[in-house]
């Protein structure tokens, strides 16, 4: 085929596709995309099954070992897209007060301009992927439908993963129901016989969110968030947009539920940030000495939270799959997790064995031999001479949700489940104690807005470098950062107006080292500990001790059985440091002034209090 045939390409939608909007749509990006072929989703098996085989005999998936990881198959990116790319993620509202200083702004008029161009024939060569997707269970009142269009076959076969996708989210849409418009290319056009590359992608990247309008752009990459738009784009930067509106919570949580021995069983939502333990919390296994506790797993990334008619908040995971980190993940740190990965995965930047499975650091004992993450003969004996990595650190994998054995009755159930604690927790070396509970509503919202974490390598970027990170949703809150403050202000006067007991808030810090650079807190299923503590608190059982910046538990509330952790252990990774906690509330003052236009007063009063304390304690 020597010319592009998008004049005139036919589009040919299918019966199922009844929207004529929709359809009016495809055709303008057609228009401008300039694809060869158009191919519309229809979610089935079979379309999976065919586009996974060609992704192989295009030589960018490889099939792993059918019997020792069933129907699962992994994919090397390019070295320069391996993570989200926050200094490239923009929000355009009219106002650049509206996307606050946390966000990168362009006026939209502007960006529209600049991307114009790199959107025009950016998809010669290839074939437009329709993909229509639900975030929430299909048709409930609380979900919303989004339809990605992709050159990408890896993001359409991801998408199947990790969203509702297909034919009945066409029913749903109808005739004439909206839909958040999402056009995605990896910005690498095809030439005529020009030879496509593994990880085709631009070194020119785009991920551009417009509120007002409630549309996604995104050119150059083809990695995670930067490219399964219904995730962090759409459920998270776009939604938060939607939720400011609406009344409601878009929040980059984990969602389990936690039963007691007793039979009661309660609902806790948690932000950590990214790479910083949701997969591994939302799946915890309660450790000995905790028989007839049971953890189960409703969402492992996104909540999206509405008030109720009790005036509780209801929380539903808006995904239909895990898009988690591998390196770390292991039959101890994580066994539900290992157990989902049995089958039906997508693997990311992880190492091929030679019996054509995957491995990563983490995992367990080394192969001889492997091919690393950039398709190079990996060793142990060279990984110790050189640090070279057989996995990238933010290597990924991809499952459906019902893979999980610890999936939760009412994981799909729209609803929702309503929530009982809230927990903030960063990655932090020092300063921030194991558990902190607010004293309320206000102190716990101050608390979340002050929190920050070391940088992972989730981020394209400097690693372990201290950022406030206000709610874990630094990179993904969609509008002004002080205006989301005072949303969720207001969301707790709401509950409060109601007479309905508000969630308690918690903030968790397992990552204090100690003098030897080692991690004090064993962590993992061992955080069930501290999950109990906030259940014995909820429940009227402990006591703690009251602190300047909330209330923790003392060593003896804490269930030690089967755990080898002393009283000393435990006072180096819960004390409260008077020097240190001063230089923190400076940084709380930097992030205060950075965010001073619309920041809440009950949060500067909130401050005050908590300086107050903190210069009176001894
Ligand atoms: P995103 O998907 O990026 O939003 O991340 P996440 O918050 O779901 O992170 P995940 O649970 O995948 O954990 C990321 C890394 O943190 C992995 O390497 C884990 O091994 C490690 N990790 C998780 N929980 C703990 C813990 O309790 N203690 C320690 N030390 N490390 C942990
Ligand atoms: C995160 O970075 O928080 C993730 C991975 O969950 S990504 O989907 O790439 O954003
Ligand atoms: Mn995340």
């Amino acid at each position: 085929m020597n010319s592009p045939a998008f004049q005139g390409l036919p589009l040919n939608p299918p019966a199922f596709v009844k929207n004529a909007k929709l359809i009016a749509w495809v055709a303008d990006m057609v228009a401008l995309l300039q694809p060869d072929a158009v191919h519309w989703c229809d979610g089935s098996d079979e379309e999976y099954n065919t586009l996974c085989q060609k992704l192989v005999d295009a030589g960018i998936f490889i099939r792993l070992n059918q019997t020792k990881r069933p129907n699962s198959y992994l994919a090397w990116s390019d070295p320069s897209d391996v993570a989200r790319v926050e200094d490239r993620t923009f929000i355009c509202s009219k106002s650049q007060l509206d996307a606050g200083p946390t966000n990168n702004w362009v006026d939209p008029v502007q960006m529209r301009a600049t991307l114009n161009p790199l959107f025009k024939g950016s998809m010669r060569g290839r074939t437009l992927y329709v993909v229509p997707f639900s975030m929430g269970p299909l048709g409930s009142p609380i979900a919303h439908i989004g339809v990605e269009l992709s050159d990408s076959p890896y993001v359409a076969v991801n998408m199947k993963l990790m969203t509702r996708m297909g034919k009945a989210v066409y029913d749903v849409l109808g005739s004439d129901g909206g839909y958040v418009p999402c056009v995605h290319t990896v910005g690498a056009p095809l030439e005529p016989g020009q030879k496509d590359s593994r990880w085709p992608c631009n070194q020119t990247k785009y991920i551009v969110h417009y509120p007002e309008t409630r549309e996604i752009w995104s050119f150059g990459s083809g990695y995670g968030g930067n490219a399964l738009l219904g995730k962090k784009c759409f459920a998270l930067r776009i939604a938060s947009n939607m939720g400011r509106d609406e009344g409601w919570l878009a929040e980059h949580m984990l969602i389990l539920g936690v039963t007691n021995p007793e039979g009661r069983k309660y609902h806790v939502a948690a932000a950590f940030p990214s790479a910083c333990g949701k997969t591994n919390f939302a799946m915890l296994i309660p450790p000995k000495g905790f028989e007839g506790w049971k953890v189960t797993t409703i969402g492992d990334d996104i909540a999206w939270i509405k008030p109720g008619q009790d005036g509780r908040l209801y929380a539903i995971n808006p995904e239909a799959g895990y898009f988690g980190v591998a390196p770390g993940t292991n039959a101890l740190t994580n066994p539900n997790c290992m157990a989902s990965l049995d089958k039906d995965v997508i693997f990311t930047n992880v190492a091929l064995t030679d019996d054509g499975d995957v491995w990563w650091e983490g995992l367990g004992d080394p192969p001889a031999h492997a091919i690393d993450w950039q398709g190079k003969d990996w060793t142990p004996a060279l990984a110790k001479e050189t640090g070279a990595k057989a996995a990238h650190p933010n290597a990924r994998f991809t499952v459906a949700a019902v893979n999980n054995p610890a999936i939760d009755p009412a994981w799909d159930d729209p609803k929702g489940v309503a929530i009982d604690a809230f927990i903030f927790g960063g990655r932090r070396s020092n300063t921030v104690p194991l558990v902190t509970e607010a004293r309320n509503w206000v102190d716990g919202v101050y608390m979340a807005a002050t929190m920050a974490s070391e940088t992972t390598a989730a981020i394209i970027g400097a690693q372990g470098v201290v950022r406030r990170d206000p709610f874990a949703m630094l990179p993904f809150t969609g509008y002004h950062m002080s205006d989301y403050f005072q949303h969720w202000l207001n969301i707790g006067e709401k509950i409060a107006k109601t007479g309905a007991v508000q969630p308690r808030f918690y903030t968790t810090n397992w990552f204090r080292k100690g003098e030897d650079g080692k991690f004090i807190w064993p962590g993992y299923g061992e955080n069930m500990r501290v999950l109990k503590w906030m259940i014995d608190r909820i429940e009227g059982k402990a006591q703690g001790i009251e602190h300047p910046a909330g209330n923790s538990p003392s060593f003896e509330e804490i269930t030690w059985t089967g755990l080898n952790f002393g009283a000393d252990q435990f006072k180096s990774v819960t004390a409260i440091h008077k020097s240190e906690w001063q230089a923190e509330l400076k940084m709380h003052d930097e992030l205060f002034t950075q965010l001073a236009h619309h920041l809440p007063p009950a949060l500067v009063q909130a401050k005050q209090t908590l300086s107050q304390k903190v210069n009176a304690q001894a």
